[in-house]
């Protein structure tokens, strides 16, 4: 399997720090933020990643982690000119995953489990991973039937869905490609991971396996701060970098 760090965006919600560099190179406690999904895919055994950035600061990234050789994988760049969506991600990235599986994660993304052998069995089909959370609507929601099967993802719903949230990393077969390359815009501009999802969701092929330990999408100056809460009194013992 192969793994895509999706590392662009703007970051906005973050201005002023992110005036100067990139989200995902700010600091969560003593690391920058991007070595924790990292170390979630180093864990898991991946050894090729394509990292996705912005243009303005492509150069910040290869200084800090160049061929990925001293950290024993090997590490490759693209550049995404405007943050068209996450599923954009499929398209950008399509020489380097060659017909392979493919294991996304989100640059602010911080899982607190070791998911490595949920990476490491997965098959075929699409597997991601819902935590429960108290602010649902800025994510992608899934709700679930009486015998905790997926039955719906909505995209960041305006009305209550559920308090489930799709996490940041999802793994998908090699179909995802195609799919990436067939779904449209959405309203907002963007190509969205939730439109793939729910491609699977409809063959019968994606799994939802809820997650237990803490999950935080660190784009927000609360979360922010609770990440570095988190790295210092949990991740720090289990990085690999
Ligand atoms: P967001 O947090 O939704 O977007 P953002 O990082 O641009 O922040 P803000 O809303 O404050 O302006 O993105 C989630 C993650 O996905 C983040 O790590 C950035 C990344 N991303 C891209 O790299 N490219 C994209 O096109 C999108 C939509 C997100």
């Amino acid at each position: 399997m192969r793994g895509i760090i999706l590392s662009g965006g703007s970051g906005t919600r973050l201005s002023p720090l992110t005036k100067i560099t990139s989200k995902q190179l700010l600091p969560v406690y003593n690391r920058p933020m991007i070595y924790y999904p990292l170390n979630t895919l180093i864990q898991a055994g991946i050894k090729e990643i394509l990292i996705i950035i912005a243009p303005e600061r492509a150069g910040d990234y290869l200084n800090l982690l160049g061929s990925g050789k001293d950290l024993g994988i090997k590490l490759s760049y693209e550049i995404q000119d405007r943050p068209e969506g996450i599923a954009q991600a499929f398209i950008i990235g399509q020489n380097f995953i060659d017909g392979e599986d493919v294991a996304l994660i989100l640059g602010d993304n911080i899982f607190e489990d070791n998911l490595s052998s949920e990476i490491q069995n997965f098959q075929s089909g699409a597997k991601i991973f819902a935590k429960k959370v108290k602010d649902p609507s800025r994510f992608g929601v899934v709700k679930f039937d009486h015998q905790g099967r997926a039955e719906k993802i909505i995209e960041k719903p305006s009305t209550y869905l559920s308090d489930y949230a799709v996490t940041g990393l999802y793994l998908y077969d090699s179909r995802v490609l195609e799919i990436a390359q067939k779904i449209k815009p959405s309203p907002r501009g963007e190509l969205e991971i939730t439109d793939i999802n729910n491609w699977y969701l409809q063959q019968g092929e994606l799994q939802v396996s809820p997650i237990s330990g803490e999950w935080l999408d660190a784009g927000t100056f609360d979360s922010l701060f609770q990440a570095q809460e988190l790295a210092k009194k949990k991740l720090i013992n289990n990085m690999l970098i």
